[in-house]
Order: structure tokens, then sequence, then C-alpha cells
């Protein structure tokens, strides 16, 4: 962020296949958007399943939302390839609040060069496997993008997690994150953890996420709520540093 530019990016990424970067990417997209926010979502995985839930959107969701009474809340998409797409992004950003990048995986080229702009990092882990080998990765990369962004803050966090086993899985990924032999510093833990529910599934059929849809999961919504807080903690905070 600079005086011109008061965009902040948040990046969904890191852990391969499945694990809740396109879902969180969205969830997070729609709720700045109801705060008024402008918003640019960034496709930057050749599987385009956000292109897909942004063109579901267009047509059952607005109909679905403006059926309730609701407000549809506009957001702008653009798709980003390659080795500049940071350089390409902050192109755009001027415009925005707030732009999500929905990057691949940790190996990918669009991953690492998002990171090179992301005020944010935001990497879906899913409880029952842990991977410390592409976690370590994953931290590797985050180091190597710390040189050059040092401000970056990158925050791992549990998702489809068994609602009755939250703590557990919240303590077996801290003792990854915090091994005295080997501890991966770089990562800091959201507080909030995500729990397998199926509002989650059902949201992207419509092109909606889970507080727009027709009967809320009322829980579902709280915890992308308190994932924004915890964002928006984070924005707060890094202004008050850069002031
Ligand atoms: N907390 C959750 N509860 C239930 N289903 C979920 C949850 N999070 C994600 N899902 C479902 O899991 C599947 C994978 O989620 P999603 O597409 O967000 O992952 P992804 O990391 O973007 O995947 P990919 O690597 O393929 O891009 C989707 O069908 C999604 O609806
Ligand atoms: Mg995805």
């Amino acid at each position: 962020m600079t005086e011109e530019d008061n965009c902040w990016i948040i990046v969904t990424g890191g852990q391969k296949g499945g694990t809740g970067k396109t879902t969180i990417a969205t969830n997070l997209a729609t709720l700045f958007a109801a705060m008024g926010w402008k918003v640019l979502l960034v496709n930057a995985d050749n599987q385009r399943s956000l292109v897909t839930w942004n063109d579901q959107r267009a047509e059952l969701g607005r109909e679905t939302v403006e059926g309730q009474g609701k407000d549809f809340h506009e957001l702008t998409l653009v798709s980003q390839f390659g080795k500049n797409l940071h350089k390409d992004v902050k192109k755009l950003t001027p415009q925005y609040d707030v732009a999500i990048i929905d990057a691949g995986g940790f190996d990918s080229t669009e991953f690492r060069s998002a990171l090179l702009v992301a005020d944010v990092l935001v990497s879906p882990i899913n409880a029952s496997s842990f991977d410390t080998w592409t976690l370590s990765q994953v931290h590797e990369i985050i180091e190597g993008a710390k040189i050059n962004n040092p401000d970056l803050k990158a925050g791992l966090i549990l998702n489809r997690v068994n609602a009755s086993s939250v703590s557990e899985a919240k303590a077996a990924l801290r003792a990854i994150v915090e091994d005295e032999e080997d501890p991966l510093e770089s990562f800091f833990l959201y507080k909030k953890a995500i729990v397998n529910r199926n509002a989650y599934s059902r949201a992207p059929a419509l092109g909606l996420t889970v507080h727009e849809m027709p009967r809320p999961d009322a829980k579902a919504k709280e915890e992308m709520v308190a994932l924004q807080q915890e964002i928006l903690e984070i924005f707060t905070a890094a202004s008050e540093e850069a002031a």
C-alpha cells in the first residue's frame, strides 16, 4: 500500500488441491463488498473455479439475492497469470479497496508472484491431512518473498475441520509450526478454524457465498466474519505501523 494506492492485497493459496482457497476468496470478497469496499478478485489459478463461480453469480446469484430483496454486491473479476502477475495486479489496484488473489498451489509461478505484493496470505489447510513437507515448502517460499516484501503476514487457517475436534486440530497444527527443532516462524495461525459445513459447498452452485444464501447458515457466516475481522485487524495494525 502506498499513498496513491490504498488497496490491500490478500492472497489465498499455498496448499495444493481442494483445501478451500477459492471458498475463502469468494466469501471474503462478498463480505468486503457488503462493507461498501470496492473489491477486485483475481483468478490466478488455471482451474478457473473462480471464473465459473462468478459466471453463476451474474445469473443465478443476482436473481436469488435480488429475489430475497437483498443487495447484490458487485465484484470485479480478472484473470492474471505468469511471473508478472504482481505488476499486472498493481496496475489495477489503485481503483480498489481490496484485491483478493486466488493463487494456485505453492509451486505455481502465480503464487510466488502474488506474494511479492501481498499484505496478507490466507493459506487454508485441511485437518485430516497435514502435509508437513508441503508446509515447509510453502514456508520456504514465504521466507523468500519476505526478502522483498518484509511486511507480508502469512497465516495458516484450518478448514473443513470436524466440529468436535477443533481444539485437537489446532493443537496438532500449532505443534508443527512451533516444532523446537524446525519451527516455521514465518507463519502465524488464524484464531478461527473453519468447520466442515454443507453451507460452504452449497453456496458456490448459485454463485453465492454463505452469508448471501436464502437461509444462511449462521455458524458458517460467523466463521467467515471472524476471519474477515482478523484480517481487518492486521490491516489496522499495518496502517498504524506505517503512520
Ligand atoms: N469448510 C468447508 N465445508 C464444506 N465444504 C467445503 C469447505 N471448504 C471448502 N469446501 C468444499 O471443498 C471443495 C474444495 O474447496 P475449494 O474449491 O475452495 O478449494 P481450493 O483450494 O480452491 O481447490 P483447488 O486447489 O482445486 O483450487 C469445494 O467443493 C468446496 O465447496
Ligand atoms: Mg480453487
